[in-house]
């Protein structure tokens, strides 16, 4: 399973990406103290369909809302709820949107209000891990090669790596393959399928503080670190190319 997009696919995830990476920038925006999480799934959910484009999320598995919204020791798929943000939350946002029928996936990690410096820095290296992994975004490379990057680059600056979840091919679907892990298994991963052009990826790395441990919470959906510490996420879909990786999920007014 090569999972390669034609010309006219690519065109479809373009736009598609554009919208996903819009819909992050006004995600961000919203990201203040005392603003309820629900609100900002509402107005980027308004946002996404004002574009032509459908929450790629919503009721994906039963996923009850449009936006995945995770903050400080959540990790991923936090559910908006009316709970409302704090001075120096770390919030990651994971949006993604379908239009004609192909979607754009991607996510970063915010601060309400002022964060200490340990976050801030945690998000800066997540946002670096994406890039190093994106530089062996290219044919001639395999999976594998992003995933070492990403762990290689999170654990040199003292964090650690989620295992249990991990990037994906995308397109018609959220999760198509191949799987794209943020770490490297020895001997290694059951697929280490090399990378074609037309090949879209989400490339995500989720990386935390303290350990790598995670737990799923009672709702079915919430992902915490199991030491309570934060975690970053930070996700772009990425098209393998002939050449230089393409990032989708960027727009002018991009993050
Ligand atoms: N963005 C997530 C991913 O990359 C998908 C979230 S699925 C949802 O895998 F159901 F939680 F929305
Ligand atoms: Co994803």
């Amino acid at each position: 399973m090569t999972n390669q997009k034609n010309p006219r696919e690519i065109d479809l995830m373009r736009a598609a990406g554009k919208i996903a990476a819009a819909a992050r920038v006004e995600a961000g925006k919203l990201i203040t103290v005392g603003a309820t999480t629900q609100s900002i799934d509402q107005k980027v959910h308004d946002f996404i369909v004002s574009q032509g484009a459908i929450p790629a999320f919503l009721g994906y598995n039963g996923y009850p809302a449009s936006v995945c919204i995770s903050i400080n020791e959540e990790v991923i798929h936090g559910i908006p709820s009316m709970r409302r943000l704090k001075e120096g939350d770390v919030v990651s946002i994971d949006v993604g949107a379908m239009k004609d029928g192909y979607i754009g996936d991607c996510a970063a990690t915010f601060i309400a209000g002022t964060g200490s410096a340990d976050s801030e820095r945690l998000i800066k290296i997540t946002t670096e891990c994406f890039y190093e992994g994106l530089r062996f975004a290219r044919v001639g490379h395999r999976v594998s090669d992003i995933s070492r990057a990403i762990q290689r680059h999170a654990e040199n600056n003292g964090y650690s790596v989620v295992r249990e979840y991990v990037g994906h091919g995308v397109g018609s679907k959220i999760h198509e393959p191949p799987e794209v892990p943020n770490f490297v298994e020895r001997p290694r991963h059951k697929a280490d399928p090399r990378l074609l052009p037309g090949m879209t990826l989400a490339i995500e790395p989720m990386i935390n503080f303290g350990k790598a441990n995670i737990i799923v919470l009672d709702d079915k959906w919430t992902v915490v670190t199991a030491d309570g510490q934060i975690s970053a996420h930070y996700e772009n879909t990425v098209l393998i190319t002939q050449g230089d990786p393409e990032i989708l999920t960027i727009c002018e007014d991009a993050t």
